[in-house]
């Protein structure tokens, strides 16, 4: 049995007041015992938030880098992550590979190294509109899977979690139906399966892509969906506490 993960990805969205406004709305409102809940703000607000999850929400970061320390300016590391308090990481979200260049390579090595020290990866895949139209979605998000996998080896998949966030649906509007989240999800359980049908089994699949309060429901209730990272409804309260609602929360 695999228990749901709602995470909510702030991008860089955010100020201190909001964030006090908006983590006492959470945390008044999610009783999340069942559910794991987490929140991934923009780095400088680590701290803060951290003093504002009480005990139902966790603290996520939006991405780290894949040294250890040194001469990295503008860079964080899994150390300072960990110093903080967070649990998990997001890694190779879209925004990351299509903006800041970043490679299957390097998300692989941000995987590894994120792996080694404790925290929990959540590992982003997901074709563009033009890949889904060419019918190339399951070979993108196999190469995308099969590079981390290939490179950190099955057995470091025990506490990650796998994203599947269709880059046509992120920031649109325009929501994955329960069906084809669900078979994308499906093949990408497939996948880990060829290396490890145990691991299959065990490792969390979220959707992400435009999921609101409106849609949480329908795409949770699919059997390989085990959740979401959501963007945009993660910053409005009743929204977000609603997701996480539907997630059984
Ligand atoms: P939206 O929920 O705003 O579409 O963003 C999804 C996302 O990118 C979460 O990481």
């Amino acid at each position: 049995m695999r228990t749901a993960l709602v995470a909510g990805n702030w991008k860089m969205n955010g100020s201190t007041d909001f964030i006090n406004e908006l983590m006492n709305d959470l945390t008044a409102n999610i009783n999340a015992s069942n559910v794991d809940v987490l929140v991934c703000p923009p780095a400088v607000y680590l701290s803060q938030v951290k003093t504002l999850t009480g005990s139902t929400v966790s603290l996520g970061a939006q991405t780290v880098s894949e040294q250890a320390n040194g001469a990295f300016t503008g860079e964080i590391s899994l150390t300072m992550l960990q110093d903080l308090g967070c649990e998990y990481v997001i890694l190779g979200h879209s925004e990351r590979r299509s903006l800041y260049a970043e490679t299957d390579a390097l998300v692989a090595d941000k995987f590894i190294a994120t792996v080694a020290s404790g925290l929990k990866p959540i590992l982003c895949v997901g074709e563009t509109l033009e890949e889904r139209e060419q019918g190339k979605t399951i070979e993108v998000v196999g190469r995308q899977l099969k590079a981390v996998v290939d490179a950190a080896g099955i057995d470091k998949f025990a506490d990650a979690v796998i994203a599947y966030e269709p880059v046509w649906a992120i920031g649109t509007g325009k929501t994955a139906t329960p069906a084809q989240a669900q078979d994308v999800h499906a093949e990408i359980r497939a996948i880990i399966a060829e290396y490890d049908t145990a691991a299959a089994a065990a490792t969390r699949i979220v959707y992400g892509g435009s999921v609101n309060a409106s849609n949480a429901a329908e795409l949770f209730a699919n059997e390989d969906v085990d959740g979401g990272l959501v963007g945009g409804a993660s910053l409005k309260a009743n929204d977000f506490i609603a997701i996480c609602h539907a997630a059984g929360a």
